[in-house]
């Protein structure tokens, strides 16, 4: 199959909505990676997306609407507190967790009586999902795992000859995907993936706790609620390693000290004193987390060995960038 990338036109659009209702997939641009989208009532398609990523059948996919209708087609046991975070967050990176009806195939919940709902902030797949008339489901359109896609060129480079388009909607806005929530017995939030929209946030609206799996390496045996978590995830070829120091000077001392062929520091970009080639990911969060998978990928395009990375804060959205690293690193960290 020869995949072609299109900037997004009504044309496009409309071409992309007839591969969808032929059960095909589309690589589509979102404002927090791009997805592989597919129609999400359709058994067909969705296995067609866990073909093309090379996904384990058990990690459920996310639904994307663009009105409450297509929430209420697809969810049941709505609580009040989801519309009011809908009202304040959506169009957003905020995926709500909700009890499925019986349209929602178990390909695409992956076999739980749950799904994923979320309303994202991009106009063209925005227009995408009311032209389709259904909800699609997308999972991060990378390779099961590889770093999450945060430009068309990302895309192709997964794949190529493995989708027939990819609409091509520039960089990703926040880069790391969206919050993934779920509702509690006694009306609270559980975080079961950070992203962009912050703990802080939403505390404004309830009680919000996060679940342990979110920095924790996950039990094999155990049995996670989200199932994403426990797979092996963005990982470059190079071995990453996160390095949590206590400022500039003792990072760049044990940095300095690894010094070798192959060998890269991911920096903030403010330390001065670093002797190794250095790939600078950003001094605030928001800018890590946009960088942070371009970060990775390019690991591999230098052909790194090895990249030692300085630990970003663990708070706000800082949070959301510890824990695609920790990941990345499957878990590996060093402190300094
Ligand atoms: O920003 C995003 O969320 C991107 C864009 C494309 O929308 N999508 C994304 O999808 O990151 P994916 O499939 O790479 O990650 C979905 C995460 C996984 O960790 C999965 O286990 C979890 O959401 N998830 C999906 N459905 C779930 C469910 N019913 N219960 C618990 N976790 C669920
Ligand atoms: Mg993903």
């Amino acid at each position: 199959m020869t995949t072609e990338v299109k900037k997004p036109s009504h044309e496009v659009l409309k071409q992309a909505a007839e591969i969808i209702m032929q059960s095909g997939v589309v690589g589509v641009p979102t404002e927090t990676v791009y997805g592989l989208a597919a129609n999400a009532y359709d058994e067909k398609a969705c296995a067609a997306i866990f073909a093309a990523k090379g996904r384990p059948q058990d990690n459920p996919l996310i639904i994307h609407i663009s009105d409450l209708e297509m929430l209420e087609r697809s969810a049941r046991d709505i609580p009040p507190l989801a519309y009011t975070l809908a009202e304040h967050f959506w169009s957003g990176p905020l995926t709500m967790i909700f009890k499925k009806k019986d349209i929602v195939p178990y390909t695409t919940s992956g076999g739980l009586d749950t799904v994923a709902v979320r309303m994202p902030d991009n106009e063209d797949t925005l227009n995408l999902i009311k032209l389709c008339g259904v909800p699609l489901a997308a999972p991060s359109a990378n390779l099961s795992g590889s770093p999450s896609p945060t430009s068309a060129d990302h895309v192709f480079e997964d794949m190529n000859g493995r989708i027939p388009l990819i609409i091509d909607g520039g960089e990703c806005k926040a880069g790391v995907e969206s919050t993934v929530v779920c509702f509690t017995e006694d009306g609270g939030i559980k975080i079961l993936r950070p992203g962009v929209i912050t703990a802080e946030q939403l505390s404004r609206f309830a009680d919000v706790v996060t679940d342990k799996n979110v920095f924790l390496k996950p039990d094999e045996r155990e049995k996670v609620i989200s199932p994403g978590v426990k797979y092996k995830h963005y990982s470059p070829k190079a071995e990453i390693i996160i390095v949590e120091a206590e400022n500039e000077n003792s990072f760049a001392s044990f940095v300095n000290q690894n010094k070798d062929n192959g060998v890269y520091a991911v920096t903030f970009g403010n330390e001065s004193g670093i002797e190794l080639p250095a790939i600078p990911y950003g001094e605030s969060a928001e800018e890590q987390a946009h960088n942070l998978f371009a970060v990775l990928r390019q690991t591999d395009e230098l052909g790194a060995k090895r990249a030692y990375v300085r630990c970003p804060e663990k708070q706000g959205v800082g949070a959301a960038v510890y824990n695609r690293l920790l990941r990345a690193a499957a878990f590996r960290v060093i402190k300094v």
